[in-house]
């Protein structure tokens, strides 16, 4: 049947009734981070896609960019079932949830060279043996730290401590060292990197929770002490996210930075950065009984369960995690390619304006955050717990008791805890 019967039978069925006709094909709706240079890219992107696919448009839902309150978003639209958008960007700890709760669709069979991804962002994109997102681009944890004030960059964490500290008293710079130390996700992830560092975990690997050994302990009382007075992390990191991590950082008011890959070029303006060329990176770096660690995060996209359009939804998945979209991504936001392929080839060393050997050496220490569907409210309660006892209010040990005490509990309700382990 033509599109003109179609619209005739249409207008014949609607005949009286209060309905109208859509105006063209629905776009496509695909929503992610859309600020500065990354907007610019990814809206190149899509229209890259459109034009290889006539007729079709692709439109861009902004949606804020901090992680807890994209995930409220998400959760909010995904739960009321609606059709938009067809696409979404999911951060890695996401997909079991929305997997679990069947709000987005199986992907399986829906991508090529499946096996090319990175094994822990492929891990992250699976629930109960499917695939229901493909890995983006891979996040992980770096230290950021300033060539011209130091030779090298520190081998331990008690060296950076005291090369963080003689900084600050010689008054070089106001701050020794910057991380996330809001209440929010980015918090768990800067602890995650310290618990390993110390040689702890929040689960072990058959699922008892751990997170309340003496290594936590141990770890969270080295990030206490260091925001105390006789520390080097300024007490207003207590507030801050990446962004507010990476002005004072960009601004040359820290030695050393824990931040994400998508800095570094930021950084590196050198219109707005007082730092370029006088920086670095190097994974965070362990302490005694610890080993080098560094949180994986990164994005994954996603096709809504709901989308009026999966097949096209899914082409554009494929399309946005190619290869050439994630060079692209790499040379132009300096976030890094979820797919080992490129890690062999020279393309990237070109693309990477990180330096890649620190790159790799951080992607080998990546771990990822415990990969469940009640990921959300385990993160809430280490989140809650933490900020209590970097801000003062209860002790390292006390604050990981209680947070241990009731992730237990939190997986038993859920049916998830380890056999044996129910509070
Ligand atoms: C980055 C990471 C993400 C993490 C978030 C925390 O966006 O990619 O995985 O959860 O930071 O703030």
């Amino acid at each position: 049947m033509s599109s003109r019967s179609v619209r005739l039978l249409l207008l014949l069925a609607c005949a009286g009734a209060a309905c109208s006709l859509p105006e063209g094909p629905e776009p496509l709706t695909f929503s992610g981070s859309a600020l500065g240079t990354e907007g610019t890219l990814v809206r190149s992107q899509l229209a890259r896609f459109e034009e290889r696919h006539p007729g079709v448009r692709v439109e861009l839902r902004v949606t804020p960019d901090a992680a807890d309150q994209r995930h409220q978003l998400y959760v909010q639209w995904l739960n009321a079932r609606v059709r938009h958008p067809d696409v979404l960007q999911l951060d890695v700890i996401w997909t079991a949830e929305f997997a679990a709760a069947g709000w987005i669709m199986s992907l399986d069979d829906a991508l090529p060279d499946v096996g090319d991804f990175l094994p822990a962002a492929l891990a992250a994109a699976q629930w109960n043996g499917g695939l229901y997102a493909a890995p983006w681009f891979v996040d992980v944890g770096l230290l950021y730290w300033r060539t011209d004030l130091l030779p090298e960059a520190p081998r331990s964490l008690p060296e950076l401590g005291d090369a963080a500290r003689h900084a600050v008293s010689t008054g070089a710079v106001p701050f020794g060292l910057v991380w996330q130390g809001a209440r929010y996700e980015g918090l768990v992830t800067v602890f995650l990197e310290h618990l390993g560092a110390f040689g702890g975990r929040i689960l072990a690997p058959d699922g008892r929770v751990t997170v309340d050994e003496p290594a936590a302990v141990r770890a969270l009382t080295f990030m206490r002490d260091a925001l105390g007075p006789r520390g080097f992390v300024p007490p207003s990191a207590l507030t801050w996210q990446e962004e507010q991590v990476r002005f004072a950082f960009q601004n040359g008011d820290a030695m050393f930075m824990r931040n994400w890959p998508y800095a570094w070029t930021l950084l590196a303006d050198s219109a707005r950065s007082r730092v370029a060329g006088r920086y670095s990176i190097a994974p965070f770096p362990s302490a005694a009984g610890g080993e080098i660690t560094a949180a994986l995060g990164g994005a994954q996209l996603a096709v809504n369960a709901h989308s009026a359009n999966p097949s096209l939804a899914r082409d554009l998945v494929a399309f946005l995690t190619a290869p050439e979209q994630m060079l692209e991504r790499a040379r132009f936001v300096s976030q890094l390619p979820a797919r080992q392929s490129l890690y062999e080839a020279p393309a990237l060393a070109d693309a990477l304006p990180l330096p890649l050997d620190q790159v790799r050496a951080a992607l080998a220490a990546a771990r990822p955050r415990p990969v469940t569907p009640v990921y959300s409210e385990l993160s809430e309660i280490l989140q809650v717990h933490l900020h209590r006892a970097l801000s003062g209010q209860e002790t390292p040990a006390t604050a990981l008791r209680d947070a241990a005490a009731e992730i237990r509990m939190l997986l038993a309700r859920s049916g998830l805890a380890a056999p044996g382990t129910a509070p």
